[in-house]
């Protein structure tokens, strides 16, 4: 693919940061996780879900790399409460896309993406003057342990979403 590319995400429990290593491991473009500078208390749902109901942005740490030296985005997001996450709020706030081609992979519990999450995150990016090339979507769990990514045990597992990642690539021409 021309130009380089990034993958940039979110994730509290672990479900976007697996897709987001499978991909960088399918196609070996940067990888940035997106942090908060508050870490999330071990179970705190109910504050988590709430922030995103009411669209909240929190603090989040600047990437150890420039959004602006990269030609193609791939965000990884999340859905809380029917909504997108107060760090992406952040990072969408924050970003500029201008010139950007950029392609959205969510993780979400539900069967099917969050249409209205996925709509918003594109608006906002092409607010920003980029352009959404595709989006992608994989169900994963509530996760139990919620907070504690490395004590959960279902996280998703690279076998549970490979091909159809790998079909999605190709798809868009960015793997042969
Ligand atoms: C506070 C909270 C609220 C959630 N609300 C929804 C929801 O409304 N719809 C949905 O499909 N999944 C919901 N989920 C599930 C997450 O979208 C799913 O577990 C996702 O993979 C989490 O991404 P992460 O592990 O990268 O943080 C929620 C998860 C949390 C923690």
């Amino acid at each position: 693919m021309e130009g380089q590319s990034l993958i940039v995400y979110y994730s509290w429990t672990g479900n976007t940061a697996a897709v987001a290593r499978e991909l960088h491991a399918q196609t070996g473009f940067a990888l940035e996780r997106i942090e908060e500078m508050k870490p999330r208390p071990f179970g705190s749902l109910p504050m988590a879900a709430m922030g995103a109901w009411f669209h909240l942005k929190s603090a989040i740490k600047p990437l150890p790399v420039l959004i602006n030296n990269y030609d193609n985005l791939f965000l990884g997001i999340q859905v809380w409460a029917g909504n997108s996450t107060p760090a992406i709020n952040a990072f969408l706030k924050r970003g500029n896309f201008k010139n950007k081609k950029v392609w959205i992979f969510m993780t979400m519990a539900d069967n099917v993406p969050s249409q209205k999450v996925m709509d918003s995150v594109r608006r906002r990016v092409e607010e920003k003057g980029g352009v959404v090339v595709d989006t992608i979507g994989f169900t994963s769990k509530m996760l139990a342990t919620v907070g504690d990514e490395q004590r959960a045990s279902q996280v998703l597992s690279p076998e549970m979403f490979r091909e159809a990642l790998t079909a999605w690539l190709r798809n868009n021409r960015i793997l042969e």
